[in-house]
């Protein structure tokens, strides 16, 4: 797979240059929220196909290398023929002034990281608006020394004496530090700048015209053909659903296979509100016991996974065979995934090209290459926030748009060792306190995921005048961008007692309710 742009039918007004920078992707969805249209791509991408996009603007991202070490990654540089605007960013813009003819300062103990105050010394096109003495994210240890032909300096901070560079004649510019990230309080303004008046761009990406572009593309796909989508409830899939819907009306099915580990209430929600609330039709299939009983006796967690994707799998080929026969399968694959699979990934601290990585997760949208189905994936040009924003247009409800992240396993990786029906009932018991008072709190939309985990080893208490002798709770509570590093939330006792009182007092079979207080890394989100 790679960004392929015949299936985005829409070429990106920005391009992206990726030079294995963490930041690649936020710059994109930075220019995004400005409603201009931008894909990453990778640093080494030719510049015929670069003509053939055409694109109105060209940003070269940050990297983890010096411009003068072997290896370091440079794009063709036959982009300074082209007559595109480019903005480089950190070793983008030491790259810009490389290629260019002027010289870069390699690291020599002063480097310059976190916040510094931007003074600017020419006010104009990509420094409008940019005020003197603003805040800057800085990450870098190489400079710039000498200026290409052309060019002046725009900015410059107490430690780097040319911190923004412009030649005003091609209109290029570079800046050392990175406007995308949020501490940098005029970054955005300086990105408008950069797409508005100097690109001229227009604002057309917005969730309105994707929707209407994504119907018409899925119409132009499918044609007359049956769609098959399996739901999990989750904001991909169920703005996947309602788009679908709109798009072909009947034509799509949508099939929940309910393997018994949601969380309380959560079918059956779910069917109410797809199938009566939106009259999209859901096929409900009742797996639970199939899936509980290949569970018996499992108590290692990759086994477990293993055993609920191989099992999702089969009950899947088997309801499909059963409805069908369908020609598309609808898939919620996101642009990260996009991004992620298409290679372009770049190592932020050796600068290699680093491999495809392949998620072991199981979730709907894992299922075998080898099944018969063309796909359909609509929603492949667009970032996690992005969704939610279709999603809410479409008519979904905060309850889906805003939900914490749920793995595909659901419950049966949050009790440890084997899963029965009596710890699941008192798991679910316990996570549905633990959602309410987080939410009674004010706390849900402050916090990445707030659950419950249900260890299998007991502890004596008393309740009344009774010994008790039972499992205890784990509330697991974290902060987080995106889950791949987290940090345990700062919960107030308060919050923290009502959530233990309750789940002690109301779920049967728990005496004893402990803290997660650990980040990841070291230790992950979930438990197994
Ligand atoms: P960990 O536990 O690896 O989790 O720190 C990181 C994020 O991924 C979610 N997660 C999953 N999501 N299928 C999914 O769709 C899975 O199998 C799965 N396992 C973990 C987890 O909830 C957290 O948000």
């Amino acid at each position: 797979m790679s960004v392929s742009l015949a299936d985005t039918k829409r070429n990106p007004a920005i391009v992206i240059l990726d030079f294995g920078s963490q930041y690649s992707e936020l710059i994109a969805r930075r220019v995004r929220e400005t409603e201009v249209y931008s894909l990453v791509m990778s640093y080494n991408t030719s510049i015929e196909e670069i003509q053939e996009i055409n694109p109105q603007g060209i940003i070269l991202s940050g990297g983890p290398k010096s411009v003068y070490e072997e290896g370091a990654p440079v794009c063709d540089p036959n982009i300074w023929n082209l007559n595109i605007p480019v903005l480089g960013v950190c070793y983008g813009m030491q790259l810009m002034v490389h290629q260019l003819g002027g010289k870069v300062q390699v690291a020599s103990g002063m480097a310059e990281y976190g916040k510094a105050e931007l003074y600017v010394d020419d006010p104009t096109a990509l420094l409008t608006n940019v005020f003197d003495g603003s805040t800057m994210w800085m990450s870098h240890g190489d400079s710039v020394k000498d200026l290409p032909p052309d060019f002046v300096s725009l900015a410059h901070t107490s430690n780097t004496a040319i911190a923004a560079i412009g030649s005003h004649k091609h209109q290029r510019y570079g800046v050392q530090f990175h406007p995308e990230v949020v501490h940098s309080i005029h970054g955005m303004s300086l990105l408008r700048n950069f797409v508005y008046n100097i690109c001229n761009c227009e604002p057309d990406w917005t969730t309105n015209t994707f929707i209407d572009e994504a119907i018409a593309q899925v119409r132009n796909q499918v044609g007359e053909k049956k769609v098959l989508l399996a739901l999990s409830g989750g904001v991909d899939s169920s703005t996947l659903a309602f788009l679908l819907n709109k798009a072909i009306g009947d034509q799509l099915t949508c099939m929940f296979i309910d393997q018994g580990f949601m969380r309380k209430g959560e079918p059956e929600f779910l069917m109410e509100f797809f199938d009566q609330k939106f009259d999209i039709h859901v096929e409900y299939i009742n797996a639970r016991e199939r899936f509980i009983s290949k569970l018996k006796g499992v108590i290692d967690p990759e086994e477990k996974r293993k055993i609920i994707g191989t099992e999702f799998i089969r009950v899947f080929e088997e309801e499909s065979v059963r409805l069908g026969p369908f020609d598309y399968l609808a898939q919620g694959t996101l642009y990260p995934d996009v991004i992620e699979s298409s290679g372009t990934n770049i190592d932020p601290k050796t600068g290699e090209r680093i491999a495809v990585k392949i998620k072991s997760h199981h979730n709907v949208g894992g299922l075998p290459k080898d099944l018969q189905f063309k796909l359909v994936e609509p929603l492949r040009r667009l970032f996690k926030d992005e969704v939610r924003k279709v999603g809410k247009s479409l008519g979904l409800p905060d309850e889906i748009v805003r939900r914490h992240p749920f793995p595909g396993p659901g419950l049966a990786i949050r009790i440890l060792g084997e899963v029965s029906a009596e710890k699941l009932n008192c798991l679910r018991d316990a996570d549905l306190i633990v959602r309410e008072e987080i939410a009674k709190a004010g706390l849900y939309h402050d916090i990445w995921q707030a659950f419950a985990v249900l260890l299998p080893v007991r502890s004596v208490g008393v309740m009344g005048d009774q010994r008790t002798y039972a499992w205890p709770i784990v509330v697991r509570c974290v902060s987080s961008e995106d889950g791949m590093t987290a940090d345990w939330s700062r919960v107030p006792y308060e919050t923290l007692e009502i959530i233990s009182n309750r789940i002690v007092n109301e779920v049967e079979g728990v005496n004893r309710v402990v803290l997660d207080i650990t980040s990841k890394p070291p230790g992950t989100i979930e438990w197994e």
